[in-house]
């Protein structure tokens, strides 16, 4: 990734639920077109912090910016302001999100789940939104399930829906938090190779996963989190091959 230019960088972030500190200062770059995976045991603050990156948490210390801008916090000398409500949504619109749970509308068909968005929040008209999201059906392998409610489809197609209803927003950032653990292991694959697939076309991404040999093949970075903080960080192959700290290698010989 030398030469790419940074799309998100985390300085010094800390984050407390009440006064339970979480994240305890976590520093790291993301280039465009890098996937970075992210590993680390379970109350790592993982998840917290890519809802950080979303501004879905506020954040004690630190800053985070995403192309170039300040998440969450407009900067007035040494101070930060939150947002308004407004400005969040607009930054949250450019960062595509994709969870354990597929939250899909259970009213809304397959399109209708992908078409939502873009007509509320980029006013984009029926007709255009609904072309874009039967192409992001097809490139998600469900151009048959379109018509189809989510409880018709496996737990693999509405996780393959959810993926096509954020790439609907065009987002520059995709942020995927352990998107295949809910998924019975036969239904893995099928969502780990439309991951796969948006990583070729250059798609910047962050994944937090428990897909270790997913994270060596697809990943240009895999990023160790312990305890709120980066133990470490590297290329996948380095990082997996021969970890440098001993609590990277300690939480490594217990999931390969
Ligand atoms: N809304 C909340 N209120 C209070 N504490 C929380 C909240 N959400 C998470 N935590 C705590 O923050 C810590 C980090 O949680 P987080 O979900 O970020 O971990 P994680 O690395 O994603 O774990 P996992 O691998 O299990 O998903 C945990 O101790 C958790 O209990
Ligand atoms: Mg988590």
């Amino acid at each position: 990734m030398n030469g790419a230019e940074v799309l998100v960088r985390a300085e010094q972030v800390r984050m407390s639920y009440q006064r339970h500190e979480v994240l305890k200062g976590i520093d790291l770059e993301v280039h465009r077109g890098e996937v970075m995976c992210m590993v680390g045991p379970s109350g790592s603050g993982k998840s917290t912090f890519l809802r950080c990156v979303n501004h879905l948490e506020r954040i004690q210390h630190g800053r985070i910016w995403v192309d170039g801008t300040l998440v969450g916090y407009r900067q007035h000398g040494d101070t930060l302001h939150e947002l308004p409500e407004r400005e969040q949504c607009a930054q949250r619109a450019e960062i595509g999100m994709v969870f354990q749970e597929f939250n899909l509308f259970g009213h809304y068909t397959a399109v209708e789940n992908v078409m939502a968005a873009p007509m509320l929040v980029r006013r984009e008209s029926r007709e255009a939104a609904h072309a874009n999201a039967v192409r992001l059906l097809r490139r998600v392998g469900l151009g048959d399930k379109v018509d189809a409610y989510p409880r018709w489809l496996s737990g693999g197609q509405q996780q393959r829906v959810a993926i096509a209803r954020a790439l609907a927003m065009r987002p520059k950032l995709m942020l995927f938090d352990e998107p295949t653990s809910a998924l019975d292991p036969e239904l893995v694959g099928e969502v780990l190779d439309v991951i796969r697939d948006l990583a070729k076309d250059g798609l910047t991404m962050i994944i937090v996963t428990h897909e270790i040999g997913f994270a060596r093949e697809v990943g240009d970075s895999l990023v160790f989190v312990d305890d709120g903080v980066v133990v470490e960080a590297g290329p996948p192959a380095q990082v997996i091959g021969s970890p440098r700290h001993q609590r990277t290698q300690a939480f490594l010989s217990k999931v390969i």
